[in-house]
């Protein structure tokens, strides 16, 4: 179907800022994320920067990584910060009761904190409500941030670092409902309370305060815990993940799906928007002013584990993902008054990863791509558009089943009722500091391509530059041997005339059109 789309642009009519942090990462100690991916350590043969993998950190400096957040996931409500400071060789080696293995802790605060400097962005930490002690969590804090002579100021300058961090943002536990204790909403938001009172701010240091929020859709859940506990949280937070079957026992393959799995993907992505708005207005009862932020703290795609799985929760990544994670984004953008963070899950060899390792050969995934594509967003303007969108149906498509509960899953409630059409396409725009405006879009329709027409407002253009992330397959990917199958190309029939751009939008793809005002 050839149906034109037209889009205008005005970049005298922005709303909000898209808080950089939107794009930001999320590293657990679980399968190769940590161990392998982030971290080799200084003895490795690997090429490293004091035991980080140097062509890891190469690629994640090309992202701008705004946030990182870290050590879990389920992993951070069994850590005891203590087992990983001082001589690593030195460190007790400790059990991951959540992903298996042994933890040997050569990977603890100061190996995450440097990180996070060398990546010249801001720390996320996540605390421990459900194993630990509130001591532990406000001794962790001081440790890190404090520049007094205390004892813990001084052990921590004993361990190699004079000067404290800066901790921005830090999360009193993680899914608390479920792997983070089995707690219900009342008994969490108390919890949240008490140990919220001890996270302090230390030396200058402002830490914003994170109260965890449900998996999925759980109203009551979000409900009773903003009653409680907004007076003593900066921001509440969400996890949302798109499992092409909606069944955690059967989630669904990362390749070689049938096109009723990429529907379903595209249309549980679109339904984060809903759920957003519900959380929001929840939160709007609590504090009209918007107070409070949320953040989409973990985010992305689940799929079900290969046969020849090296780590756990390692999958592959097609352009599937890509187009997914940019809806997700552009959901985020719209949001962006409320919406200033989101950690998508995770950064290396983890669910939807921005990149893969093998030894010592690493692949940027194509939602890698989408990230290097949007980065022009972060920090800048949001532009409200409206347009018409073709609507893409899946005759295949089948209501997926609720998700049944699971050891640490919330069990799903009904949102809207299933329907097997979509739009097709959804587009954002932005406008930078530097004058630069930058439409994405996304295709979801896997066999239709659309002529696009974008209208600026105002003078003529300068400097107009468009890119596709696109795959002729449905599950095209990049893999060790063929890494660059999957990667952006210019947008080869653009044409700019007078104060308009058109090309032609293909199928399955994300593209970015980035131009200046003369
Ligand atoms: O990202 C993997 C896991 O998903 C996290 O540990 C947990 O918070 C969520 O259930």
């Amino acid at each position: 179907a050839l149906c034109q789309i037209k889009i205008t642009v005005d970049p005298s009519q922005t709303d909000h800022t898209i808080a950089p942090e939107i794009y930001g990462q999320f590293a657990e100690h679980l399968g190769g994320c940590i161990y392998g991916g982030l971290w080799v350590g200084p003895e490795s043969n690997l090429p490293n920067v004091r035991g980080y993998r140097k062509d890891v950190l190469e690629a994640l400096k090309q992202l701008k990584v705004p946030v990182l957040r870290w050590p879990g996931g389920c992993f951070a409500d069994d850590y005891h910060w203590r087992d990983g400071i001082g001589q690593r060789d030195q460190r007790p080696r400790t059990l991951n009761i959540y992903w298996g293995g042994e933890e040997t802790n050569a990977f603890g605060t100061h190996e995450f904190l440097d990180l996070c400097e060398l990546l010249d962005c801001e720390a996320y930490v996540a605390g421990n409500v459900g194993s630990g002690t509130v001591e532990e969590m406000r001794e962790w804090v001081e440790y890190m941030t404090s520049d007094s002579q205390s004892e813990l100021a001084q052990l921590r300058r004993k361990n190699g670092r004079e000067k404290p961090w800066r901790v921005k943002y830090f999360g009193v536990g993680n899914e608390n409902w479920g792997c983070g204790g089995n707690m219900t909403a009342e008994y969490y938001s108390d919890l949240y309370r008490r140990y919220a009172t001890y996270v302090r701010d230390f030396s200058g240091n402002r830490i914003t305060k994170v109260a965890n929020g449900p998996s999925g859709r759980d109203l009551p859940f979000m409900k009773t815990l903003v009653g409680n506990a907004h007076e003593h949280a900066d921001a509440f937070s969400m996890h949302y993940y798109v499992l092409p079957n909606s069944d955690w026992n059967v989630k669904g393959s990362a390749l070689n799906f049938p096109e009723s799995e990429w529907f379903s993907v595209m249309q549980q992505t679109y339904q984060v928007k809903e759920l957003i708005e519900d959380y929001i207005a929840i939160l709007d009862e609590s504090d009209p002013d918007k107070r409070l932020d949320l953040y989409v703290d973990e985010w992305g795609t689940w799929y079900d584990p290969g046969t020849d799985t090296p780590s756990a929760l390692y999958q592959q990544n097609s352009i599937r993902d890509a187009v997914s994670a940019a809806l997700f984004l552009h959901i985020f953008h719209e949001h962006a008054d409320r919406i200033t963070m989101g950690n998508i899950a995770q950064v290396v060899n983890v669910l939807q990863a921005m990149i893969l390792t093998r030894d010592d050969e690493i692949l940027l995934t194509p939602t890698y791509h989408v990230f290097e594509m949007y980065k022009v967003h972060q920090g800048s303007s949001h532009i409200p558009l409206t347009f018409e969108s073709p609507i893409y149906t899946c005759d295949s498509a089948e209501a997926p089943p609720l998700n049944p509960p699971s050891s640490f899953k919330a069990d799903a409630q009904p949102g809207k009722p299933w329907i097997n059409s979509i739009d097709a396409v959804s587009a954002s725009a932005s406008l930078a500091t530097d004058g630069t405006i930058t439409v994405s879009l996304v295709n979801t329709s896997p066999t239709d391509a659309y002529p696009v027409e974008i209208t600026y407002a105002g003078n003529s253009l300068d400097h107009v530059n468009g890119r596709v992330l696109r795959s002729d397959r449905l599950d095209g990917h990049n893999t060790f041997d063929t890494p660059d199958a999957v990667q952006p190309r210019s947008i080869s029939n653009l044409k700019t005339v007078g104060n308009t751009v058109q090309f032609l939008l293909p199928p399955a793809s994300v593209s970015t059109v980035s131009a200046t005002h003369s």
